[in-house]
Formats: structure tokens, sequence, C-alpha cells
């Protein structure tokens, strides 16, 4: 009897040593011996019954012996099997924080969007509202109620894509005054930012285009509400030391209408390259809202005044950014793209 126990444990250390690689092995191997119906070492007890009787205590106590010794095995075994596992998983989860990041390309927003969204910054904060039209226009809002009928030789200023002999791409965002003037009361604070087309094209001119008009309709505007906004709007986007300077100049639905000037910021005023050595760039077209283009939209020009002024969004980026041709910011060239994050 007692080489048939020698027998089961000379297995057990065998099938441990031979087949036991994984948890679950090892748990099949085990329940071939001490499975309570089917393992081995609970067959022996069912022999019990055909032993002599004063052979049984100790042949009992043998089998549960047995039972204990391989109890112990099994769950040594499982012991070294878990921890074995564990330090796998360890192994292939195992993180090398001292490996270089792979690099992440991030994107900016296109210069002429960082531009539009520092503009729209510096005169939200004036309390300017955000009017967008649309890029189709009629006649009569692009040019007519602009104090500029057919015929009227101001046309020749902007070369107009028409559509038809009604409808056209708008050629400046000053037909959104209109709009604006139209459908609201004074008083009136608008920005209008979107894109204008016009038939010409050269280093700094393109068919198409960003301005930002502003108007502001309100009881005695004058032309220093005007100067007063747009030395605050330089000083922003070009620098505290900058200013700006007004020249007479003509627009037909401004009166009086001046040209606007910043200060080179190059050279401080000095007279560089860029300034072509007078100090001096020219930025917008700006004006007091002739009195004729107030009463087409309904407004008392007894009353109420206005403002307005047009900002080439372009124009003022390429100033900003050094750029000397209007086609770099259309021809998605990511090497200067990535040059300009202004934001
Ligand atoms: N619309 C003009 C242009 O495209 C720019 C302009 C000039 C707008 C004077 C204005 C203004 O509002 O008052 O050339």
């Amino acid at each position: 009897m007692n080489d048939r126990l020698a027998g089961i444990k000379q297995e057990i250390l065998n099938g441990i040593d031979q087949h036991a690689g994984s948890r679950a092995a090892a748990f099949e191997l085990r329940k071939q011996f001490l499975d309570s119906k089917t393992g081995k070492i609970g067959q022996l007890m069912k022999e019990m019954k055909s032993i002599a009787p004063e052979e049984r205590a100790g042949f009992g106590k043998n089998i549960n012996e047995l039972k204990e010794w391989a109890q112990q095995r099994f769950s040594e075994l499982d012991e070294k099997l878990k921890a074995r596992e564990l330090e796998r998983r360890y192994e292939s989860e195992k993180i090398d924080v001292t490996m270089p990041a792979q690099k992440a390309e991030t994107g900016n927003l296109h210069p002429i969007t960082q531009m539009r969204n520092q503009l729209i910054d510096v005169f939200a904060g004036m309390g300017f509202e955000i009017y967008e039209g649309t890029e189709i226009e009629n006649d009569y809002y692009n040019f007519t109620a602009l104090n500029t009928p057919k015929d009227h030789p101001a046309r020749d200023m902007q070369d107009t894509f028409y559509l038809s002999p009604e409808f056209l791409l708008r050629t400046q965002t000053s037909a959104g005054q209109i709009h604006v003037m139209e459908s609201k009361k004074p008083p009136i604070k608008i920005l209008a930012p979107g894109k204008v087309f016009r038939s010409d094209d050269d280093a700094t001119h393109s068919p198409m285009f960003f301005q930002m008009e502003g108007l502001v309709v309100d009881k005695k505007i004058t032309l220093c509400d005007l100067k007063g906004m747009l030395d605050v709007f330089v000083r922003k986007i070009y620098g505290e030391d900058t200013t700006t300077r007004l020249r007479p100049s003509y627009f037909p639905f401004t009166e009086p209408s001046v040209e606007v000037d910043v200060s080179c910021f190059e050279c401080g005023g000095k007279g560089c390259k860029l300034c072509k050595g007078t100090g001096w760039i020219e930025l917008l077209g700006a004006g007091i809202v002739n009195k004729k283009v107030l009463e087409n939209c309904g407004i008392d020009s007894e009353e109420y005044s206005g403002l307005a002024f047009g900002i080439g969004i372009d124009r003022t980026a390429m100033f900003k950014y050094g750029i000397n041709n209007i086609k770099l910011l259309f021809e998605s060239d990511l090497r200067v793209l990535r040059q300009i994050n202004d934001n």
C-alpha cells in the first residue's frame, strides 16, 4: 500500500515537473489527483472498505497525509505560476518613460484667420458686434445705395465681376453697411468681415481677398471718434508706439473721406524699405458716412451721423508678418504658413 502512495507522490512530482507550465494546466493536473470524485487520492479512500479493520486507521492517516502534501505542492505551484504570469504581464506592459516622445504635428490657423480674429478681438473690446453678409450682392447694395449710381466714375475704382446685369460678387464689405442700416435703428456699431472680389491680380492684389468693414452710427459721431478707434486698433496690432495719420481722400459713401496711414512699426518713422522712406504705411480707407447714404437707409442725417472704415485683412497681415506677395497667403505652402503662429 505504501508503495502505491509513494507511486502517486512520484507521479505528482513528475507531473509538476513536466506539464504544469500554466495555471490552467496546473489546475487540470491537480484535478487528476485531488478532485473529490474522480481524483486518484479520493479513489484510494474508497478502498478503505476492503481493508482489514485493524489497518484502516493507519491507511486513512497515510492517505490524509498524502492529500495534505499534494494540496500543499499544488498551492505552492499555483503561487509560483501566478507570480510568473504577473511578471510576464509587467514585462509586456512595461513603459519606458525615458523613450523620446513621438513628435505630434500640430497645425495653426491660417494667417488671415489669425489676423481676422485679432481684429475682431480689438473691436469687440470697443463694443462692436459682428455682421456677416453674403458674397453675392446686387448692384443696389454694392454700389447704388453707397452713393455710386450707374455711370458714376467711382465705379471704375473697382473692377467688378458681374454675374448678371443685376447681380455681382461683392467688391467691398461696405455693402454690409446698407443691410445693417436698413434693418437696425441707431445706435449702430458693427464689424462686417468677409471675402470680396475684384478683377485684379498682381503682387499685392488678388481676385479674392478679405476686408473688414466697421460702421458706427449715433448722435454726434465725428472724425475724432474715428481717429481714436483707429489709434487703439494700430497700437494693439502693430505695437504700443504706433499711431495713425489721416489724409484727405475720396470715397463716394463718405464725406469727408480719409486715407489712414500707420506710423512705420519697422523703423519707428525714420524711413526704411517697408515704408519706402516715408515713415508711414498706407493702411485703410475711412470717413464720415455720407448723408446721402444715411438717407438711402431711412436714417435722419440731421439727428445722426456715422463713421465707417474698411480694413484689408490680407494687407494688415502682410505688413504685420512681413509678407511681400499676397499669393503667399493663398498658395497653402506649409513652409510659409508654419512660420506664422501669432494667436
Ligand atoms: N470700400 C472701400 C474699398 O474697398 C474701403 C472703404 C473706404 C470702406 C472708406 C469704408 C470707408 O467704410 O469709409 O476700397
